[in-house]
């Protein structure tokens, strides 16, 4: 399957399901000083989740052009390191504005990369958000999961860093849930696939799709204080990486191996030879 068909079957799945399919925003946002460039799907929607500003619609799909070159989601440190950065890169999206919530954003994504990708639920990992002082434990999308058909010791608690998503240092914010896809040869083999590589060392295991269940207005209270309050309504913002799930798809090892990329870095090197 080429990375444009599955671009194309991701939009289509969630037409299907009552979205209405966005085209990308622009590389550079307009009228938002706490982003340089446009680093996830949601950047077009951020007033549509605070409520202050309302569409024809309440759920929305878009394939959005990246860049995280810098700012809170810098990749470039990883660029030439992993096989699955890039500064610049497409991620799918759905959302949800005040309407649908956990539950039927984890069946979408069960059912879209089960269902209709057909992929390996052997190789599938989940994570959740542990809690802290701030924001409790997110057992109800554990449940979820095990609802939706995932084996409950493949779905791992993580912190912060890992589990809870925020665009900037303000704005929109919320618990997350990854869904994450090992690439290894062995996915039977317990001591290969194992749940020391989800959000480990390497690219043996690989976050694939981001689940945010947006909740919370991060605002700053005073310079360097910062606090949650609660959104008008739960929304929901995914992330599935187009490059990545074209890796998966395509069988390769690299990003930069698939029809998406490839190309790109073989007319490099040809004009590079003179
Ligand atoms: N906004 C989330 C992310 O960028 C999900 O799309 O990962």
């Amino acid at each position: 399957m080429t990375g444009n068909e599955i671009r194309r079957k991701f939009l289509e799945y969630f037409e299907k399901n009552g979205h209405k399919v966005v085209h990308s925003a622009p590389l550079l946002p307009a009228n938002d000083p706490t982003l340089l460039f446009t680093n996830a799907g949601m950047n077009q929607f951020k007033d549509v989740f605070l409520g202050n500003e309302k569409r024809d619609y309440v759920r929305a799909a878009s394939s959005q052009k990246c860049i995280r070159a810098g700012g809170k989601h810098n990749d470039l440190d990883e660029v030439g390191k992993t096989a699955r950065h890039q500064t610049f890169f497409e991620m799918l999206g759905n959302f949800s504005f005040g309407d649908y919530f956990k539950e039927d954003a984890i069946n979408f994504a069960w059912d879209f990369l089960v269902n209709e990708m057909k992929l390996d639920v052997n190789r599938l990992w989940f994570t959740v958000f542990e809690g802290d002082g701030e924001v409790p434990a997110d057992t109800e999308a554990r449940e979820l999961w095990i609802k939706a058909g995932a084996r409950p010791e493949r779905i791992l608690p993580f912190g912060r860093k890992d589990n809870f998503w925020q665009m900037a240092e303000t704005g929109p914010c919320g618990p997350n849930s990854e869904i994450n896809y090992y690439l290894g040869d062995e996915p039977e083999n317990p001591e290969k696939n194992h749940p020391k590589w989800v959000n480990g060392e390497g690219d043996t295991t690989m976050e694939i799709w981001n689940l945010v269940f947006m909740q919370y207005n991060r605002i700053e209270t005073a310079p360097g204080h910062y606090k949650l309050e609660p959104l008008p309504a739960p929304s929901v913002d995914t992330g599935l990486g187009l490059e990545r799930m074209t890796l998966v798809m395509q069988g390769v090892s690299s990003n930069y191996d698939t029809d998406l990329l490839r190309p790109i870095v073989e007319f490099t090197a040809e004009l590079s030879q003179g």
